[in-house]
């Protein structure tokens, strides 16, 4: 951002010496170690650097500390070596991408990143990172063949999104809060995930990972959904409430235990489908409120909410066996018109025996489901293609007040 500012005002201003001329431009595109070394004097780059048609296979960045700009090195297949013993700091994006030979990556003082993008770095094994970078606001790791992530550990971020980096088995970060969206996808089978200190987070997918350890999450701010894990207990010990989105368990084959055990609000809708081996739900003792609809879908055998006092959505539990006891008790809190006394307000469905319970892990979709308000029964309430499940909650309730 500066960057394009910067070199305009010291012109005008005419306060640029020389040498510093020299240290500042738009973009930097260096090609060579030659055009790297011939800013030799420049301790601060004030500017984009682009390394870029170097045909090196290995590059230092000199002794430039720090980089007011990006630094980018893309669609390069001869560079295995990229490093520095100098740089501390790049204030805009660290953008590596498609280097596919590139095996080592040595920045042993930096610290301090705007952005890391490191997407398609197929043999990149390690990251020498010594001194550690602790403070960057986004983090793309994509598409590598890192098998640990050390080196990076950031307090707080916007976003982390770590996917399809196979080998990596473990990630483990004390970040404390992350405010628009974690995302870890298609990693190694193994990876376990561990965010010890982790204290509110706005929103979070995770897919595909054996264990993710979160004992100190209080507040999801936006939604958390568990899509296709291999992990076979679920607890969040400290959680106590999602402000906005919605909570999801979809297809997470070995789950048998979700247990949040302070949990009393969730914002959206609250979904757990087809995680077969889930056998009961009784590990929400102090849910009361949900903001959305509550959908399950599953081979349960019972179900326990026991302080579930105020559904703003639809409540809709299919499962593939026998839960009539615990229908007989939710019914309780549906609609008076269906004797129940209110704490549910939309549509009511609790169904036993429905061989295909599990085939329904469809919570979200598009909000353009008016039409399948002619339908008006409670699988079509199910069937409703909405935004979230929050959406179908309101959904559910004009289909509902329709059919009185
Ligand atoms: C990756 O970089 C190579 C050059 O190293 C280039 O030929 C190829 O098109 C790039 N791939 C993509 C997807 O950009
Ligand atoms: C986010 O976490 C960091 C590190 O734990 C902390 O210093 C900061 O105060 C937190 N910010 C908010 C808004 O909670
Ligand atoms: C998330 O919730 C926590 C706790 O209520 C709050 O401190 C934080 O500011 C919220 N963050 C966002 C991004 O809303
Ligand atoms: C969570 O993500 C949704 C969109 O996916 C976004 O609208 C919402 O603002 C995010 N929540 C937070 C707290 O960032
Ligand atoms: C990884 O998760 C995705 C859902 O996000 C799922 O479609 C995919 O099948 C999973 N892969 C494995 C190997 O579990
Ligand atoms: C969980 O919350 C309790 C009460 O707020 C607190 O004393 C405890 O330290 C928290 N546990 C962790 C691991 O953060
Ligand atoms: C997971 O839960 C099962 C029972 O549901 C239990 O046998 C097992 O010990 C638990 N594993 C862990 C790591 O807590
Ligand atoms: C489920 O997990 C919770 C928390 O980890 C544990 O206390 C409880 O014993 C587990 N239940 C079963 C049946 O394993
Ligand atoms: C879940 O229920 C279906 C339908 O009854 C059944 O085919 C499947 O084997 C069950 N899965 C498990 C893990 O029990
Ligand atoms: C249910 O989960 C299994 C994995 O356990 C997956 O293969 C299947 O596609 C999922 N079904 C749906 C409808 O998503």
């Amino acid at each position: 951002m500066f960057a394009k500012v910067l070199p305009v005002f010291a012109a005008v201003a005419g306060i640029a010496s020389a040498a510093n001329s020299a240290c500042t431009k738009t973009t930097f595109t260096l090609s060579s170690q030659a055009d790297i070394d011939a800013l030799s004097s420049c301790s601060t780059l004030t500017g984009d650097v682009v390394l870029s048609g170097s045909t090196a296979a290995a590059l230092n960045i000199g002794s430039i500390e720090t980089i007011d700009g990006d630094l980018t090195l893309t669609n390069n297949n001869i560079i295995s070596t990229l490093q520095s013993s100098t740089l501390e700091k790049v204030t805009g994006a660290f953008h590596l991408q498609n280097l596919t030979t590139l095996s080592t990556l040595s920045f042993t003082k930096l610290t301090s990143v705007g952005s890391i993008n490191f997407i398609s770095l197929t043999t990149l094994n390690a990251l020498t990172f010594t001194a550690g970078v602790t403070s960057a606001d986004s983090i793309v790791i994509s598409d590598t063949f890192l098998a640990s992530l050390d080196g990076i550990d950031v307090k707080s971020a916007d976003t982390i999104n770590i996917n399809n980096n196979r080998r990596l088995v473990e990630y483990t970060s004390s970040i404390g809060n992350l405010s628009t969206l974690l995302n870890i996808n298609a990693n190694g089978q193994d990876l376990a995930v561990n965010f010890p200190n982790l204290i509110w987070i706005a929103n979070m997918t995770i897919s595909n990972v054996s264990s993710f350890s979160i004992p100190s999450l209080k507040v999801v701010n936006g939604s958390m959904r568990f899509d296709s894990n291999f992990f076979s207990n679920f607890t969040a010990p400290n959680l106590t409430s999602t402000t906005s989105g919605d909570v999801s368990f979809v297809s997470n084959a070995d789950l048998t235990n979700i247990t949040i055990p302070g949990l009393t609000t969730v914002g959206g809708g609250f979904q757990i489908a087809n995680n077969t081996a889930l056998n009961k739900i009784n590990g929400f003792d102090k849910l009361k409120t949900v903001n959305g609809a509550i959908k399950m879908r599953g081979n349960f055998t019972e179900i326990d909410l026991p302080a579930l006092g105020d559904v703003k959505g639809a409540f809709s539990i299919v499962s593939t066996s026998d839960i009539t006891d615990s229908c007989t008790a939710f019914k309780k809190l549906s609609s008076s018109s269906n004797g129940g006394n209110g704490d549910i307000q939309g549509t009511f469905t609790c169904e036993s025996d429905v061989a295909n319970a599990n085939s329904d892990t469809n919570p979200t979709s598009t909000s353009s489901s008016s039409g399948s308000k002619s339908t008006g029964t409670d699988s079509g309430a199910a069937g409703l293609s909405v935004n979230s499940l929050a959406v179908l909650g309101l959904a559910g309730v004009a289909v509902f007040a329709q059919l009185l």
